[in-house]
This record gives structure tokens, sequence and C-alpha cells, in this order.
């Protein structure tokens, strides 16, 4: 069987989430998936950008990624959204990209794909799972086979967030557990979407 394709599709502003998603890639990469790790468009006007030296650097280092087209999402079998949360919900960098999927959705084209989601937020409970879900939301309208971690893996027992991977980015850059959580939810989107590959082709 072909090995499965996963889109990796992340924003993120000033790092946070971008080594989140990097470490989601390499747990994906590790279970034998092929994968696309991308961001999406930067919106945000430049002076805004240039105001705040962590974002504007974070835009400069992660120029060579590159970014995420609706064609990223019709390749792949199973897409990992990675968001940083805004006022509970996710970032409209990404929002603005999932808005441009309308006519792949209305061809059937993002149906039956696994998806699943991450984030960070700057404090504990500053919306991490209220994002996670909200993106929920779109993989229903998508009629998406949603997969969470969940308490799948001794890992979330040390990370304890069952929606998805999340890091407070208060605490600091994403520690070591964390960055094993990204990659265990990675491995378990792409076992997951295998065993359906596997199922469908049968
Ligand atoms: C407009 C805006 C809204 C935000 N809303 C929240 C929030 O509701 N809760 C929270 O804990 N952090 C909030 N934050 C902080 C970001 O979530 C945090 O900086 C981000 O997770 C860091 O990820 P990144 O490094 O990938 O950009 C907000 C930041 C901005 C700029």
């Amino acid at each position: 069987m072909e090995p499965v394709k996963v889109a990796i599709i992340y924003y993120s502003a000033t790092g946070t989430v971008h080594a989140l998603a990097r470490a989601a890639a390499d747990g994906a990469e590790k279970s034998g998936a092929r994968v696309r790790l991308r961001r999406v468009a930067e919106l945000a006007p430049p002076e805004a950008i240039e105001a705040r030296p962590e974002w504007a650097r974070h835009l400069r280092d992660t120029a060579d990624v590159t970014e995420a087209s609706t064609g990223d999402l019709a390749w792949a079998d199973a897409v990992l959204f990675g968001t940083p949360t805004r006022f509970g919900n996710l970032a409209s960098q990404l929002k603005a990209f999932i808005d441009s999927t309308g006519p792949l959705w209305y061809q059937g084209q993002l149906a039956d794909k696994v998806y699943s989601a991450f984030t960070a937020s700057n404090t504990a409970h500053g919306g991490q799972e209220s994002t996670i879900l909200a993106l929920g939301n779109v993989f229903y309208h998508w009629g998406g086979v949603i997969v969470p971690p969940g308490y799948t893996d001794p890992v979330q027992f040390q990370t304890g967030n069952p929606y998805g991977t999340s890091h407070v980015a208060g605490d600091g850059p994403p520690g070591d557990v964390v960055l094993e959580a990204a990659r265990y939810q990675a491995r378990r989107v792409v076992d997951t979407a295998a065993a359906l590959k596997a199922g469908r082709a049968a």
C-alpha cells in the first residue's frame, strides 16, 4: 500500500506552534508517512508585525517553509492543523485559509480524511480546548474523521490535553513532554489513516 500522506498546516506568529508542527511532522515521518509541513500565509499588516520583534524574527526565520495551498488538502489522507489561541478561537490567518476551501468542500474532496488539531495559548486556562473544538466545527462540516489523542498513551497523562497537543507559551518554549505529545498525536493520526486506507482498498 502507498504510504499515508499527511499535511501539517499551521499558523504561528512567534514560533510556539511552529515548534509543535515540526514535532508533529517528525512523528508522522517516523511512522512512515509522506509529510508536507506547510505554513498558511501571513495576513497581518507589516507595521503590526514589525512592532513585535519576535513576530518579525519568526516570519523571517520561516520564510523557507512552503506556504499552504488547498492542493495540500486535496493531496492528503490526513491533516493536522495547528494554531495559536486568539481569544479562545483560531487565528484569523488559519481561518482565512480554511475559508478558501469552499470549492474543495463542494466537490466532496475534504470528506473522509482524518483530521486532528493542536494549539498554544499564553495562559493555562486561556482557551486551548475551545480553540481545538472550534477547529472541530470545521471538521464536522467537512465530513472528516476526527482523531483526538485522548488518554491513549502515557505521554497524555503528563500533558493532560485529550483534545490535542497544547502548550502554554507563557511558560517558555515547548519542552520535551509536549513535543513528544505532538509526535504521538501525529503517529496516532498516521496509524488511523493507514487503517482506513487499507480498509478502503480491501
Ligand atoms: C490577538 C491575540 C489574542 C490572544 N488571545 C489569547 C487568549 O485568548 N488566551 C491566551 O492564553 N493567549 C492568547 N493570546 C496569546 C497567544 O495565544 C500566544 O502568544 C500564542 O499561543 C503563541 O503561539 P505562537 O508562538 O505560535 O504565535 C493571544 C494573542 C493575540 C495576539
